[in-house]
């Protein structure tokens, strides 16, 4: 059971979860754009079982953390201070308030892969495309790949996995920082491969080469 819940944005929906969270007995830490200071009001309105601090502070105190702000600020919720946190992300695009966001506008994430992007604190992560019939066994291989420190790019049913095979754009040469020479023989292909180091390959790009791929 969350003992502490952090509030990174205190507004509408931020303050009303703030005050379901008291009622319930649990302990609020609540933070905004300008200050724990302007805070005060809504601190001394739901009593001993909430305070105010900065976003970056409420991320640690909190057990669980709530990200509720606009989304055109995500890149400011405090990546490092949520390493290792849960976190609930209440957010959605609306283009007129936020922005052209263009990763959200292509279609090539969900708000929410937006800011799961931004927590797991590494811009150059790199990504795996998987296919299966199966969405549990599919979100069971993306969090193996989480931990190993990918992210997970589905592109479909087992049927679909002709996207990634050998010859479709994302197979294996975007991972590299050139194209193979021209010239060598498979052995020495083979130890350019071995030999290059690789390059990522953001999830955003892994989805397009996939979506590339002709039959
Ligand atoms: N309202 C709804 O019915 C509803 C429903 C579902 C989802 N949502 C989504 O939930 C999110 C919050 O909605 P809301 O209606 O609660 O918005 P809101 O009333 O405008 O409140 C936004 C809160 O975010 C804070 N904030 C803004 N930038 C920040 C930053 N960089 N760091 C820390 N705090 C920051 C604001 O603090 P300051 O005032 O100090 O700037 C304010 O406390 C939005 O993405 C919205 O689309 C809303």
């Amino acid at each position: 059971m969350t003992q502490t819940l952090g509030l990174i944005g205190s507004g509408m929906i931020g303050g009303t979860v703030a005050r379901l969270a008291v009622a319930a007995g649990i302990d609020v830490v609540l933070s905004n754009s300008r200050g724990p200071e302007s805070l005060a009001d809504l601190v001394a309105e739901l009593g001993e079982h909430a305070s105010a601090a900065t976003p970056a502070e409420a991320a640690r105190a909190g057990d669980l953390v709530v990200a509720t702000i606009p989304l055109h600020a995500y890149d400011r919720l405090p990546a490092a201070d949520l390493a290792g946190k849960t976190v609930v992300d209440t957010m959605n695009y609306y283009p007129d308030r936020d922005g052209d966001l263009p990763e959200l506008s292509g279609g090539a994430l969900t708000s929410t892969a937006l800011v799961q992007r931004h927590l797991a604190g590494a811009p150059d992560r790199s990504a795996l495309p998987v296919a299966g019939d199966d969405e549990g066994a599919k979100a069971q291989v993306a969090r193996l790949l989480d931990a190993l420190g990918y992210d997970a790019v589905d592109v479909g049913t087992i049927a679909d996995s002709w996207r990634v095979q050998p010859g479709t754009p994302v197979y294996v040469q975007p991972y590299f920082p050139s194209q193979l020479p021209e010239g060598l023989d498979l052995d020495e292909s083979l130890r350019w491969f071995v030999d290059t180091p690789g390059v990522p390959v953001p999830a955003d790009q892994v989805r397009k080469l996939a979506d590339q791929a002709v039959l």
